[in-house]
């Protein structure tokens, strides 16, 4: 059976653990003569977007390239996938000449359908429900500065229905973290991922909640991170999207309700002033640049460990 990572819960507390310590070790190896190459050949990897990019587009292109293999790059604009093409039929074409498929799409039932007719593995690079690749480079992020995962505290403030919230949930109950989801009462994360995730913590030791109190929900905070309060796609709602979530601003004040050794994550690209002041993301417990390089050698492991299934 074909291993896909479609979104955080795929794989298993010890596999997420594995692809994390061949992630490190990836990290340590880079460039040196003990660096592996799974993809020479070259083998390809398509790497498809159907939204913007930089972090995604950099990391799995030089990734796939220091794995030995070939990347291919596509933007949905200039492939007949972009024209209405079937999603299966894409699959059916790209699977018998790449060893994977990486996606950035929209909704979460057009990578399912992909997934469906591949014989390859498909990995999202994120859905309008999910962003797990993120998740492994910031769980990696994480180790480096704290060491452990499971029983860490991690707060998560401003939209809580977004692809970050839900991913962090998910992903933050795999490894036996306490997450938490701070967000206006509109904006809270989807039931059905909140229930799945609180199975996953009740069998890793870990925890999961949702509040409206922001600051309730930063106290004591290992891990503090937020997103943009305006996901891709969400632009012309953009006025509408502000007002609610200034409260969930992940500011100097929300900074002194978490822990004094905490460290903050964002996803990026970050708006300053907006859902993270300039102050916190400049300062000294923002660890967003080691977060971003992460993307790099988390998708490696990831890639690596899914072609040796
Ligand atoms: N964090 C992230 O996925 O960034 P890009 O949108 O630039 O890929
Ligand atoms: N929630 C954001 C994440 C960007 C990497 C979005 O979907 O646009």
């Amino acid at each position: 059976m074909t291993r896909h990572f479609l979104k955080d819960d795929h794989l298993t507390p010890a596999e997420q653990a594995e692809v994390l310590a061949l992630a490190a070790s990836l990290k340590a190896t880079r460039h040196t003569a003990e660096a592996p190459m799974p993809l020479a050949g070259p083998k390809a990897v398509a790497v498809l977007f159907d939204k913007p990019s930089t972090r995604t587009r950099v990391s799995f292109s030089i990734g796939v390239a220091e794995l030995g293999g070939y990347p291919l790059v596509i933007d949905a604009g200039s492939s007949q996938l972009g024209r209405g093409e079937p999603i299966e039929d894409t699959a059916r074409v790209l699977d018998r000449q790449v060893a994977a498929i990486v996606w950035r799409t929209f909704g979460q039932d057009r990578i399912e359908a992909m997934a469906s007719a591949s014989r390859v593995p498909v990995v999202n690079a994120l859905t309008d429900e999910y962003h797990p690749c993120q998740i492994l480079a910031d769980l990696q992020t994480v180790i480096e500065h704290k060491g452990s995962l499971a029983g860490r505290s991690l707060t998560y403030l401003g939209d809580g229905a977004n692809n970050m919230a839900h991913s962090y949930l998910l992903g933050g109950a795999t490894a036996g973290m306490h997450v938490r989801i701070g967000s206006p009462e509109g904006f809270r994360p989807d039931p059905a991922v909140l229930d799945r995730a609180a199975k996953i913590a009740a069998e890793t030791g870990g925890s999961v909640g949702w509040t409206a109190d922001a600051a309730a929900a930063a106290d004591g905070a290992d891990v503090l991170a937020t997103d943009t309060w305006v996901s891709m796609g969400q632009e012309g709602e953009y006025d509408a999207r502000i007002a609610p979530f200034l409260p969930y601003a992940v500011d100097e004040a929300a900074l002194g309700r978490a822990a004094d050794d905490a460290v903050v994550l964002h996803c990026l690209p970050a708006y300053r002033g907006k859902e993270i002041a300039a102050a916190v993301i400049d300062g000294p417990q923002s660890v967003v640049w080691d977060e971003a390089e992460n993307r790099l050698h988390a998708q490696k492991a990831l890639l690596m460990w899914l072609l040796q299934r």
